[in-house]
């Protein structure tokens, strides 16, 4: 496995792989890798012959009260785990390789990056689409694999994809959870013993929210009312939102019809964790 920080050296393997014959799959990461990043990684190496994941902490989707300077960057075990998953080449560039010393160019995603976490993060999209546009420069990948994990990133990176003619497919994998529920991500590790133990009630409330549109409850409000109610039994958490939303304008949905995006943000303790689930309401 390769491993580089410069864009030099990445389009020149990436290059070398095509000469070759050889399909790039691409998968994009903030690093603190597991087993959700290697679905993504798996995904890849079934679809493509060359795979290149990203590690690049990105600044710019941070605010300035989010957690950028805290975020784990555990970068030798993420490149142990990377040579054991089969992947060809790790671009881990610095935030001068990637954005060098002033930024005057932006790739702004409407609309779609207006609710849900849009309203709490403002600025944050901006960042992804920019990184991910800069990374699809750089890579020149087939395909790219996101996570329905970040439900509305994959929106809003598909979007981009379609509206710049990027000429690459975008792939959005299942989300991948611990054996209580809880969606896997980078930021569980901040949370204490307790905590974790309380953040299996976010997919128990959407998979009760799931269950009730099942039964036919079709009232958004009511669905949203119950897993609000479920997740208030958290001692000390902040529920952000809970939006039934259309899975791909991201509008809201009341009636529920359709493919509905029951998603969810809520902090605990300084933790934010979000989590979302698909439901086809006929
Ligand atoms: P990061 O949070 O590291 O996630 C990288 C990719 O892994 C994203 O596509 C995310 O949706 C996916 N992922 C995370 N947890 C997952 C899980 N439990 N199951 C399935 N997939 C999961 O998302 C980012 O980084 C950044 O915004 C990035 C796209 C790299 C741009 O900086």
């Amino acid at each position: 496995m390769q491993v580089t920080m410069t864009i030099t050296a990445v389009r020149s393997a990436v290059r070398q792989a095509r000469q070759q014959g050889k399909t790039i799959g691409f998968v994009p990461t903030m690093g603190a890798l597991h087993r959700g990043h290697l679905s993504l990684v798996e995904a890849a190496a079934r679809q493509c012959d060359f795979i290149v994941v990203s590690i690049f902490v990105n600044p710019t989707q941070f605010g300035p009260s989010d957690d950028f300077n805290k975020y784990p960057r555990p970068i030798e075990q993420d490149l142990a785990i990377c040579t054991e998953h089969g992947v060809d080449l790790v671009f881990a560039p610095s935030p001068q390789e990637m954005y060098g010393d002033e930024v005057l160019t932006w790739v702004d995603v409407e609309r779609l990056t207006g609710p849900l976490c849009g309203s709490f993060r403002p600025g944050h999209f901006r960042g992804v689409t920019t990184v991910c546009a800069k990374l699809f420069n750089i890579v020149l990948p087939d395909v790219a694999f996101f996570g329905q994990k970040d439900a509305q990133q994959a929106v809003v990176i598909r979007r981009m994809v379609r509206d710049l003619n990027m000429p690459l497919e975008i792939v959005v994998c299942p989300t991948v959870r611990e054996p209580d529920g809880l969606a896997m991500s980078s930021r569980n590790q901040y949370l204490t013993a307790e905590q974790r133990g309380q953040a299996g009630t976010i997919c128990l409330a959407l998979e009760h929210a799931e269950d009730q549109i099942r039964r036919g409850v079709r009232d958004a409000d009511t669905v949203a009312a119950a897993v609000i109610g479920i997740l208030r039994q958290v001692p000390g958490i902040e529920i952000q939102y809970v939006s039934l939303v259309d899975a791909e304008s991201l509008q809201p949905v009341d009636p529920v019809s359709g493919k509905v995006l029951i998603a969810v943000a809520v902090r605990i303790g300084s933790t934010r964790l979000i989590d979302n689930i698909v439901v086809d309401a006929h």
